[in-house]
């Protein structure tokens, strides 16, 4: 490990005193699905320069696994770990708390963090690397975004060259397998209950299906990738539980599919953020991802466009990215800081819309909804109406030219409440 702000990584110390560099040694807090698949990979591949040393499980019985070897310590007490001589702790707990404590409390101790914690990172990740940067130590996030996908790493080092102005991304693995299945015809309702079987959903899925996993992931690309601290909770996730298998026969029709997109971009000093189910193009990369596969497409202004797709969860592909932030901190890679401004997100995406209608059929109704829409000057692209559904629920198709989501939300409030609506019109960008 190289020396950062003047002061010493305790391998560094070895160094000097032995000149035999000893291995960083690691401790895991927590020993769930992706810690175990850490600990399994540095048992099996013994990478050189890392050594596990402890690790901490509040429940220590059940989690307690026989193939990890003898000379590692195991804890329920996280103090106890934390307390230690370890260098390096890998906080894969996850949760704002008390995860948050643990990090700090290693942190202020000289040790260096790598965790997988996206909430961690997305709403205290300013604070923390502050803190790291203080005491002369890391914090290292690579698996928080997209698992196994080297976004990070990419950014920090090939991209750094560029100034990276658009970001558009399938960042939740969950939401991109109900969407996939639903473009074969499912409902939400049995993707879902697949998604769960598989185990790629919780028993409640509202933090992927609402959108607030894919905005903390988005909010820590923006400040590696946009050079922007902004406050996750400036960008209001749409939910992907509006979406029904009508919008994909829809979306379909219009050369589209549907998927989960996290998007930021930064154009003429202005800062848009959003988050929310949105058609894309067939022939989009964005349309290629299918089942719990992420993707990450990032605009720079030199460079153009940079695509990055794989696996972005599971306990194996979100290990590699720990490991390698491990072996990265073991080598002593000095990464480049990029530096961040605070910023508010002060535009809003400019976008065709696709509005979707569930109705009871009556004369005059195109009418009232296209005078609505002209009222903000929006105009109308295509009304798209499928044979073969009932009259008394009709659901039918109007998309419009690049528009706000705020004029369109000020057009459809005109024709709330309406007795022929059978259901709030569904909204969705558009992609091309
Ligand atoms: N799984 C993925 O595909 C994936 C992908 C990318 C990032 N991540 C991130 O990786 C981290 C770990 O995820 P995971 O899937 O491995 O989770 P997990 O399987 O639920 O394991 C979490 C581990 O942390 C322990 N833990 C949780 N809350 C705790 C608390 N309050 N006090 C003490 N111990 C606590 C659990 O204890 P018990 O042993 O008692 O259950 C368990 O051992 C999270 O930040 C997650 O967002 C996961």
């Amino acid at each position: 490990m190289t020396e950062v702000n003047g002061s010493a990584s305790p391998q560094q110390h070895s160094a000097q005193e032995s000149s035999i560099p000893r291995p960083l040694r690691i401790a895991l807090l927590g020993f769930g699905t992706v810690a175990s698949s850490v600990a399994r990979i540095l048992v099996e591949l013994k990478p050189s320069g890392i050594e596990l040393t402890h690790v901490y499980a509040r429940s220590l019985a059940k989690r307690r696994a026989a193939w990890v070897p003898a000379s590692v310590a195991w804890s329920a007490d996280v103090n106890a770990v934390l307390d230690s001589d370890v260098d390096v702790v890998v906080e894969l707990a996850g949760g704002l708390e008390p995860a948050g404590r643990w990090v700090r409390k290693a942190l202020t101790a000289g040790k260096s963090v790598v965790t997988a914690n996206k909430k961690l990172i997305a709403f205290r990740g300013v604070e923390l690397e502050r803190m790291a940067a203080d005491k002369g130590v890391y914090l290292k996030y690579g698996a928080a975004v997209a698992g196994g996908i080297p976004v990070i790493p990419a950014i920090e080092q090939g991209l750094i060259g560029d100034r990276i102005k658009r970001i558009d991304g399938i960042l939740n693995g969950t939401c991109n397998f109900i969407l996939s299945k639903m473009e074969e015809g499912f409902e939400y309702a049995p993707a879902l209950a697949e998604a769960q079987a598989k185990g790629y959903a919780e028993a409640d899925p509202t933090e992927d299906v609402g959108g607030f996993d894919a905005r903390a992931k988005l909010t820590i690309l923006m400040r590696l990738a946009v050079r922007v601290a902004v406050d996750p909770e400036a960008i209001k996730p749409r939910p992907i539980t509006q979406v029904s298998a009508v919008d994909f026969s829809y979306a379909r029709d219009l050369g589209c599919t549907i998927r989960q997109i996290a998007r930021a971009d930064r154009s003429d000093g202005k800062i848009a953020a959003s988050v929310g189910p949105t058609l894309v193009a067939m022939r989009s990369p964005l349309a290629w991802s299918r089942g719990t596969e992420n993707m990450v497409i990032l605009t720079g202004r030199y460079g153009g466009d940079v695509v990055f797709s794989g696996h972005g969860a599971g306990g194996n592909p979100t290990a590699v990215a720990v490991v390698s932030d491990l072996l990265t901190l073991a080598h002593g890679a000095q990464p480049v800081k990029i530096p961040s401004e605070q910023a508010e997100v002060d535009a809003e995406c400019e976008l065709p819309h696709y509005i979707r209608f569930l109705v009871d059929d009556r004369p005059g109704i195109v009418a009232e909804i296209t005078g609505a829409l002209a009222k903000e000057r929006i105009n109308i692209r295509a009304i798209v109406q499928k044979p073969g559904y009932p009259h008394h629920a009709l659901p039918f198709v109007v998309t419009v030219e690049s528009c706000t989501g705020s004029a369109l939300k000020r057009a459809l409030e005109n024709i709330r409440g309406r007795d022929y609506l059978l259901e709030e019109p569904l909204d969705l960008q558009m992609l091309e």
